[in-house]
């Protein structure tokens, strides 16, 4: 049985969707095989964001209706090996069919070793749905200590209406900004939040290149810290740096 981990974040714009599919892409080159679906009706992305829009016939609004299989609907990304996408809804589907998009989630669960559900940041319909259908959370912040005490609001939501613990990421952290000592309050934060860390990503210009350009993350240090947590998640015990040490 997969595991259903959906991404969340209080701010807006801290890289969630880059996490998803660098998370994927990860998990794919660690030998899972990883369905991501958009969750994010609104400003739905993750198609542009590895090229799968040409080739994907159904969107999340067809499987949620039952017009496709999520076989069907799920897309190959090229240059991974196991890594497929679902396209966001086209409509408010999701958000008004939670249960159904949770039973459909529970299924596939028994065909992907990883689901990922990318949602929209805030705490909107389609945010409940993906939160509702979770084993388990992953919360977004980048280093600013505003973003940090939104994503403990956020996780602190999505646990109470999901059954399941949210743990961490940090992303774009920049290694130049933590050498002058610009985030001992980042730091401080993350050692009080309820929120357990599971890793760091660093600001790294070539995953924002990839996301322009559509294609996969797989080289470069964001690539090693999502293969890191990768790895985490699927149990390995591999130590975490504290922001101040990396
Ligand atoms: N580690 C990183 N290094 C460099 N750029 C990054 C990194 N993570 C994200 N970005 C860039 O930040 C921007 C926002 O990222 P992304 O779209 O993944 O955020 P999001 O949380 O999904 O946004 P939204 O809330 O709108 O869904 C994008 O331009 C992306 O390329
Ligand atoms: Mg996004």
């Amino acid at each position: 049985m997969g595991s259903i981990i959906t991404v969340i974040s209080g701010k807006g714009g801290v890289g969630k969707s880059t996490v998803s599919a660098g998370l994927g892409t990860a998990l794919t080159l660690l030998g899972s095989k990883v369905l991501l679906v958009d969750c994010d009706s609104r400003l739905r992305c993750l198609d542009l964001m590895l090229s799968t829009s040409q080739n994907s016939a159904f969107d999340l609004t067809d499987v949620i209706n039952g017009e496709a299989e999520v076989s069907e609907a799920a897309v190959a990304v090229d240059g991974t090996f196991g890594l497929y996408v679902i396209s966001a809804a086209r409509d408010n589907s999701l958000s008004e069919n939670a249960d159904t998009f949770k039973q459909k989630m529970k299924d596939a669960a028994e065909i992907f070793d990883f689901i990922i559900l990318d949602s929209p940041a805030g705490i909107g319909g389609d945010f409940e749905a993906a939160v509702k259908a979770a084993d388990r959370f992953l919360v977004i912040s980048t280093p600013e200590p505003v973003s940090i005490r939104d994503a403990e609001t956020a996780a602190k939501q999505a646990e109470r209406l999901g059954d399941a613990r949210a743990r961490l990421i940090i992303n774009r952290m920049e290694y130049s900004l933590v050498k002058k000592g610009l985030y001992a309050n980042a730091d401080n934060m993350i050692d009080r939040t309820e929120v357990q860390l599971i890793g760091i990503v660093p600001q790294d210009t070539l995953a924002h290149k990839n996301a322009i350009l559509g294609v996969p993350v797989k080289k470069g240090r964001a690539a090693g810290a999502f293969l890191r947590i990768a790895k985490r998640l699927k149990g390995e015990r591999i130590p975490l740096p504290k922001a101040k040490k990396i």
